[in-house]
């Protein structure tokens, strides 16, 4: 509290100045002492900034009047109420928020994070189970604990799992069944074969002693055994790819030397047909790592059908090698491949007219066993066909096993052979001129 004599108090008698604490008049603003002299009837109240005990600055309230004093006149009181507690209240106050903030940010963090664990786990764990079993690892399971929606999702897809497993096992063992059976009846039908083949050569070779008619049935008897002899054959073969047990007699072979050999030994049937086998080979060396049994009979299975279904006109063979691959095509002009056959003339027994071939050669496994011998080299064996124009059967193998074959070094549609046509005659103009760039 403080107690001072008002500016304009000139009167004789006076009171010294009393101060309650150690804030002195000084502390007074002028401002506040200038508000009362102008307005003495009314309190006037300022916040102030003074020094506490300690020195440290705090804020005050300042609160002054004018009283008058018997004898002594006018005189100005003021009050003043520091308020460091009250900033100690604040503080607290704002440090429990802080405190509170952050305390809630862990919390909300450890819930998250909880939640995570305990709902994206369990879905990560599922999808890992369920991309293992779709590659083959059919004992994958999932953990399934507990009695929450998490439990029961595991124990569906658990079920699931069994169930799928069961099946595929089903059906595993029913192809084995059949596997085996195919080729236990190819094997047992071999010995009646023979001993039917050798009565069938028999009567073959004596057919002139019989009259005309039955002649003639002894050689039906004669070619139909050679197409049960080549059915079984190709039987067997189709059997141990089914089984799994076709292997591969890998060594270094120049396919010149296999489609040369595959030429001559369906020259009699060309000769027959009037099919002239045009060969357009590669001008170095076509070697590739290859089972060369294997692809003589690819190309022999290419070459008779392309005599076959090529109505006596030239079939071109055109040998190619590029960095990874060779390749041999079949081209002929026959009667070509309707829309939508290429794909289809791989399947077993699949025939475009099967009222006219079982009359002639194959057996409608030829290119089905092709096919799997192809990709047993992990090669390619692709068709193109058009009605009326012709058919072209590439064969594409990698020169190294396990070195992936990228593109194939022979066209395959009239397009492909056109634009390859067009290349080459740029590749040819080409060193020319870059030769004379470089000189001059
Ligand atoms: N070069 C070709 N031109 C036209 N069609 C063909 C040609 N090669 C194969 N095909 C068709 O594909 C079918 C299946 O051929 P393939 O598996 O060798 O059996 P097959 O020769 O015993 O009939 C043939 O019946 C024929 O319709
Ligand atoms: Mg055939």
């Amino acid at each position: 509290m403080i107690l001072t004599r008002a500016k304009n108090n000139t009167g004789p008698a006076s009171v010294p100045t009393v101060l309650s604490s150690e804030v002195g008049l000084p502390s007074v603003p002028a401002k506040l002492r200038d508000a009362i002299a102008a307005d003495p009837s009314h309190q006037q109240v300022q916040l102030i900034s003074i020094s506490s005990s300690e020195g440290v600055p705090v804020s005050a309230v300042i609160i002054g009047s004018r009283v008058t004093l018997p004898v002594a006149g006018q005189y100005e009181m003021y009050f003043i109420f520091p308020l460091d507690r009250e900033q100690q209240t604040l503080q607290v106050v704002g440090r429990t928020f802080a405190l509170g903030g952050i305390a809630l940010v862990l919390l909300v963090g450890a819930v998250a994070f909880v939640v995570t664990r305990l709902v994206v786990d369990p879905v990560r764990r599922a999808a890992l189970v369920a991309q293992r079993l779709s590659s083959g690892r059919l004992n994958e399971r999932m953990r399934a604990r507990g009695e929450d929606d998490i439990a029961k999702l595991g124990k569906s897809f658990n079920a699931m799992a069994d169930s799928l497993q069961k099946q595929i096992r089903q059906l595993e063992d029913l192809s084995r069944v059949q596997q085996r059976f195919v080729s236990d009846v190819s094997h047992e039908l071999r010995t009646p074969l023979t001993t039917i083949r050798l009565a069938g050569d028999l009567i073959h070779d004596s057919r002139g002693d019989f009259d005309p008619s039955v002649a003639r049935s002894a050689e039906l008897l004669h070619t139909e055994i050679d197409r049960f002899e080549s059915l079984l054959t190709d039987l067997l073969e189709i059997s141990r790819f089914d089984a799994g047990a076709a292997v591969l007699d890998l060594e270094a072979t120049d396919l010149r030397h296999t489609t040369e050999r595959a030429i001559q030994s369906v020259a009699a049937l060309a000769a027959l047909r009037g099919s002239r086998l045009e060969v357009i080979p590669t001008e170095g060396p076509c070697v590739a790592e290859i089972d060369p049994r294997r692809v003589e009979r690819i190309l022999r299975n290419l070459l008779v059908n392309a005599i076959e279904h090529g109505e006596g006109r030239p079939v071109t063979i055109r040998l190619g090698v590029n960095q990874n691959a060779v390749a041999v095509s079949v081209r002929d002009s026959g009667v070509g491949l309707r829309p939508g056959e290429a794909g289809l003339v791989f399947t077993r027994f699949w025939r475009a007219d099967p009222a006219r071939a079982r009359t002639s050669g194959g057996t409608g496994l030829g290119l089905a066993i092709s096919h799997d011998d192809a990709r047993l080299h992990e090669g390619w064996l692709q068709a193109w066909g058009e009605p009326g124009v012709g058919s072209c059967f590439r064969l594409t193998l990698p020169r190294r096993t396990g070195v992936p074959i990228d593109r194939s070094p022979l066209p395959l549609t009239p397009d492909e052979e056109r634009s390859a046509t067009a290349q080459a005659q740029a590749a040819e103009y080409r060193p020319v001129s870059a030769s004379g760039g470089a000189e001059t």
